[in-house]
């Protein structure tokens, strides 16, 4: 998210509003098998993707929004490449670069930053840019451009906000990087509500262009402009006891309806998604109907925001 600058975001964001307007067209077409179902600007360029963390959103999108800019994409699974015959992680990018000179991106997932950096490091020696699809616990840059589209369309504007991030902000990427794309507009401020053990370190929040406060009590964030809201993050835990307890302690930040429908009125519900299912749920699937629930909205949104992105990184001058 540090490679961005507000006025990047901002190109970003408006490249994403003119393809939001091709996204519905080329939806049609392809429906009445018209052509043109794909725009020209990628043509025979190849995007790789490697994920081995899952996905459902991201790498859905990217797949799609690829596909609308007329490029494809292959999907690499490290975890079941020859990786695990010991080839290193250098010769392994240097192998799927070697295949094809129209291979001119890559998106990457790993529970391992550090992955994510060397294959950064591997592929800059190609010139081929990688994107961040969620290193770890540590950012999701591309969801915090989602997220910040989809507040600029219901709210217009990004900046005088009060945005409260709930649930579990210490061990959420898209919260990190949220509290980074938030502070490149002026006059926000973010009320941060968990529980003890799940609660955003103050060292995160330093430095930052940001107003903070944080709270246990989900009521605080009730009076917010949007209410952002993270799953538990169960998968970043490695004791089982500490797991146990946090998840006990995520039960007193979850949404209910009654809450809900108690909040300022204009209150936006986001959420990156996935929510987690059953009676554990961060947000009770009632609130889905609800006219202030727009994360059915703000995934959508992902792919369009990723077609301003991957053109801006492979055409950045067209
Ligand atoms: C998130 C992720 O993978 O970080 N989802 C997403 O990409 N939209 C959120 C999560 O896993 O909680």
């Amino acid at each position: 998210m540090r490679d961005l600058s507000r006025e990047l975001t901002e190109q970003l964001l408006r490249g994403a509003e003119k393809f939001q307007k091709h996204c519905t067209s080329l939806d049609i077409a392809r429906k009445e098998r018209r052509r043109p179902w794909r725009l020209d600007i990628l043509r025979e360029i190849t995007g790789v993707h490697m994920f081995s963390e899952h996905s459902t959103r991201t790498k859905t999108s990217f797949q799609l929004a690829m596909e609308n800019l007329g490029g494809s994409i292959i999907n690499f699974e490290l975890a079941t490449s020859s990786r695990s015959k010991k080839e290193s992680l250098r010769h392994t990018i240097e192998q799927v670069l070697d295949y094809s000179s129209t291979i001119r991106i890559f998106i990457v997932r790993d529970s391992d930053e550090e992955v994510v950096r060397k294959i950064g490091e591997f592929a800059a020696f190609a010139n081929v840019p990688v994107i961040n699809g969620g290193d770890g616990p540590r950012e999701h840059p591309t969801q915090t451009l989602v997220d910040l589209y989809t507040i600029k369309r219901e709210l217009g504007r990004l900046g005088d906000l009060n945005v409260a991030i709930v649930g579990d902000p210490a061990h959420s990427r898209t919260a990190h990087s949220l509290l980074l794309g938030l502070s490149l507009f002026d006059g926000n401020k973010v009320t941060l509500v968990a529980p003890p053990m799940l609660q955003m370190p103050e060292a995160e929040l330093k430095g930052l262009n940001l107003e903070h406060e944080m709270t246990a009590d989900i009521r605080a964030a009730l009076d917010a402009d949007v209410l952002y809201m993270n799953r538990f993050q169960e998968e970043r835990f490695s004791n089982p006891e500490a797991r146990e307890e946090a998840r006990l302690q995520f039960r007193s930040v979850s949404l209910t309806e009654e809450l809900v429908r108690s909040a300022r009125k204009g209150l936006i519900i986001m959420h990156p998604r996935p929510i987690t299912e059953g009676p554990e749920s961060e947000i009770p699937e009632a609130i889905d109907w609800l006219p202030n629930a727009k994360y059915r909205a703000q995934a959508k949104a992902g792919v369009p925001v990723r077609m301003s992105l991957l053109e801006y990184m492979i055409r950045p001058t067209e």
